[in-house]
């Protein structure tokens, strides 16, 4: 037996723990997710050895829906000396055959509740564990990101598990979150939700090629104007689409085509624009078929969309959209990474990028 810790938004691992099952069952390789509901993570044990490895090294993170991170599990260490919790990491590590060199070192905790409190025990605890780490030789001296990194993932102050993360298809955040500051001059919150897709969902040669001065997008559901900040401030021409209220700073920039229609009818004014974006608060399937239809009519090369998600089988309903979406591309001989992700930023949704070759 294997097993592999994944963390998440909580509330969200029985989805993870789906993810999981169904992305190891197309490698071949097999077992069964164990979690608390609301922990914030979920570990995935395997039947064989080796299997937990060949996973993490073969599933980047970014690939997946619901894992923020995602680690090889070396060790599981209860901590009976709260004087000491140190020791007994490093005890439970000698006794393996096999500790890899690491280059970096991420002493973490779930999102919950809780977690705000075992942050400060993290944060205490690093520089120590980094040095005890370097003592035994399982760390660099100096960070090196091309290498594994080790994680200490504390569930409770007397609890940890301790593994190791491949340094192609890791997280490079602490916990797996991306923490944005919030832009004073947008006037949503939403706005975190599209910055945080536009800067982890594309490439730097997308983004740059895409959201570049000039070019035209289309923001279906836009008001109060989160999105299209965005999108503004990287001097992009919007047409805004909702019945709502738009920010009036965001029309004063002259950037701005505000549209008080029906997103499910409108068409682009002036022809195929390079992005649509739709925030829309709508069951998943209208929103992924309309969003199929603006690309298979070309009246948009590219798309980044949330899917709203309902109370139960949300990995489910997010396979089900998305393989229709695949299928209308497929049709019309439509070449594009879709990917999806519930970012850090989200909450009941995912995001989806589905991006064109360039
Ligand atoms: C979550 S809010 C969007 C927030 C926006 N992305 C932002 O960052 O400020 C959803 C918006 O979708 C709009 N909406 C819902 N159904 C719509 C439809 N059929 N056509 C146009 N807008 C719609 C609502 O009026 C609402 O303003």
């Amino acid at each position: 037996m294997s097993s592999v810790l994944a963390y998440c938004r909580p509330g969200y691992e029985v989805d993870l723990g789906n993810e999981i099952l169904a992305l190891g069952t197309e490698k071949g390789l097999y077992g069964y997710p164990q979690f608390k509901a609301n922990s914030g993570f979920v570990q995935f044990v395997f039947h064989q050895d080796a299997d937990a490895s060949s996973f993490v090294k073969s599933q980047p993170v970014d690939q997946t829906i619901f894992a923020r991170q995602l680690f090889e599990v070396l060790a599981d260490v209860d901590i009976e000396d709260k004087s000491d919790r140190i020791g007994p990491i490093i005890s439970s590590l000698t006794e393996l055959a096999d500790v890899p060199s690491c280059g970096l070192l991420f002493v973490e905790h779930a999102d919950t509740e809780a977690g705000k409190e075992l942050a400060k025990l993290c944060k205490k605890i690093a520089v120590p564990m980094r040095q005890a780490f370097r003592k035994q030789g399982w760390l660099t001296k100096a960070e090196q990101t091309n290498l594994p990194a080790m994680h200490v993932f504390f569930t409770d102050t007397d609890r940890c598990f301790v593994g190791v993360s491949d340094s192609k298809g890791r997280s490079p955040f602490a916990n797996g979150i991306c923490r944005l500051k919030f832009p004073s001059q947008s006037p949503s919150r939403s706005t975190l939700k599209l910055e945080e897709a536009l800067l982890l969902m594309l490439t730097d040669e997308q983004r740059e090629a895409i959201c570049r001065p000039g070019a035209r997008a289309v923001d279906l559901g836009a008001c109060p104007g989160g999105w299209t900040y965005q999108l503004v401030s990287r001097e992009m021409h919007v047409e805004a689409v909702d019945n709502g209220k738009m920010a009036d700073h965001l029309m004063a920039t002259g950037l701005v085509d505000y549209r008080p229609e029906d997103g499910f009818r409108y068409k682009p004014q002036f022809g195929q624009v390079e992005l649509l974006v739709c925030d829309m608060i709508e069951k998943p399937d209208r929103v992924a078929d309309l969003m199929a239809s603006w690309l298979c009519k070309r009246w948009t090369n590219h798309a980044i969309f949330n899917l709203k998600l309902p109370m139960k089988r949300r990995y489910e309903t997010v396979y089900t959209a998305i393989q229709s979406v695949k299928a209308q591309l497929a049709e019309q001989k439509i070449r594009a990474t879709i990917n999806v992700r519930h970012l850090y930023h989200d909450r009941d949704e995912v995001t989806v990028a589905v991006i064109r070759a360039l």
